[in-house]
């Protein structure tokens, strides 16, 4: 049996943080095997909050490595930057066509970062998930390995497709694939350092608040000393009243590789001097060699471009039969 798709995509803004690789990547290395992998870096979702076009390039080369450096293997997947193929951008209008705006307009993730952006709002926030949804749909996708923080824009994508299948498909012969979320349960809403009620976000203007995959070991120590903890004693989950040691124990137990029963246990007598030692050295040994293998990709750009290069084209195949199907069904003429 033919192997399902999966295509997911990391924006390259900044630095990947610890929720970017606890919420998403790990889960993609992990289940590669089991699937037909297109991982993009998505660099024309970066340009809808004000960017840096000097950097733009470099941090797109610099998310495909560290997909890499976490372990994401082109002999399993395919490895691109979205902006290289067309499609994305031209799938993405003919799908705002059909897509009502207050459809839009309810999305959490666009009021959120709306509020913080103040007057500057530009057309490309609010249309972020319709380009997301052309992401998804030119590769066919089953499913999407994503954080909880993208389940309301996948469900959005499943109602543009039910639309354009409704309005354009033949009754046997949808025009796109439904294509359904993979949200693991552990590691899909990691938190602030400094609050344990939000979620850890490349935007927090407080590099405090977040691990990035590439702080040394001095700055992830010094991160973790100051994290805001509380005065209970012992450490636990789940307890309501305590979301930063939750959100910390979580931590520990997904980057030592451990059982919840067993840092429950571990952990129950600790107090915080102890237990932050510990889970500095685990953040450092867990991060250490994907830094490692980062650098040393960073330094061997030809073929860091041939690989992207490998990518596109392989890739391309698919979303241009993709939108060549979409157009037929919107009753475009074939250029001539
Ligand atoms: P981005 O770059 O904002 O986030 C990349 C991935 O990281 C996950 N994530 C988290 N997971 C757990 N805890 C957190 N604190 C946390 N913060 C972020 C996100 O859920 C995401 O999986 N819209 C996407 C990019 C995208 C995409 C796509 C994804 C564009 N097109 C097509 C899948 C399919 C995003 O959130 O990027």
């Amino acid at each position: 049996m033919d192997k399902k798709r999966v295509l997911s995509g990391v924006q390259p803004t900044g630095n990947l943080h610890l929720g970017n690789y606890l919420g998403a990547i790990r889960n993609w290395v992990e289940a590669q095997p089991d699937y037909d992998n297109y991982f993009c870096v998505v660099d024309l979702h970066a340009i809808t909050v004000p960017h840096d076009p000097k950097q733009l390039a470099e941090s797109s080369l610099a998310i495909a490595a560290l997909y890499l450096a976490c372990g994401i293997e082109p002999t399993h997947s395919t490895i691109f930057i979205q902006s290289h193929i067309s499609a994305h951008s031209e799938l993405a209008w003919l799908l705002n066509c059909v897509t009502p705006l207050n459809w839009l307009e309810r999305m959490i993730q666009f009021k959120e970062k709306a509020r913080k952006q103040g007057e500057n709002v530009s057309v490309g926030l609010l249309d972020y998930p319709v380009l997301m949804a052309a992401d998804i749909l030119l590769y066919d996708a089953d499913l999407v390995p994503v954080g909880e923080d993208q389940k309301q824009h996948i469900e959005l994508t499943r109602d543009i497709v039910i639309r354009i299948n409704d309005q354009f498909g033949k009754k046997k012969k949808p025009v796109l694939k439904l294509p359904a979320p993979l949200i693991r349960e552990a590691g899909a809403r990691v938190m602030s350092l400094t609050d344990g009620t939000k979620k850890m976000s490349k935007s927090d203007p407080s590099e405090q608040s977040r691990i990035n995959l590439l702080d040394s070991p001095a700055e992830i120590t010094k991160k973790i000393k100051r994290c805001k903890t509380d005065s209970f004693k012992g450490l636990e989950f789940d307890n309501p009243d305590r979301p930063e040691c939750h959100n910390l124990l979580s931590l520990y137990m997904l980057l030592s590789g451990q059982s919840r029963d067993a840092v429950a246990a571990e952990c129950a007598e600790m107090g915080w001097g102890q237990f932050k030692p510990l889970l500095a050295d685990t953040v450092v040994a867990a991060l250490e060699p994907i830094q490692t293998k980062y650098y040393e990709i960073m330094g061997d750009r030809a073929s860091l471009e041939a690989l992207l290069k490998a990518g596109r084209e392989k890739a391309e195949v698919s979303a241009n039969d993709v939108l060549d199907r979409v157009k037929t069904a919107l009753g475009f003429s074939k250029p001539l």
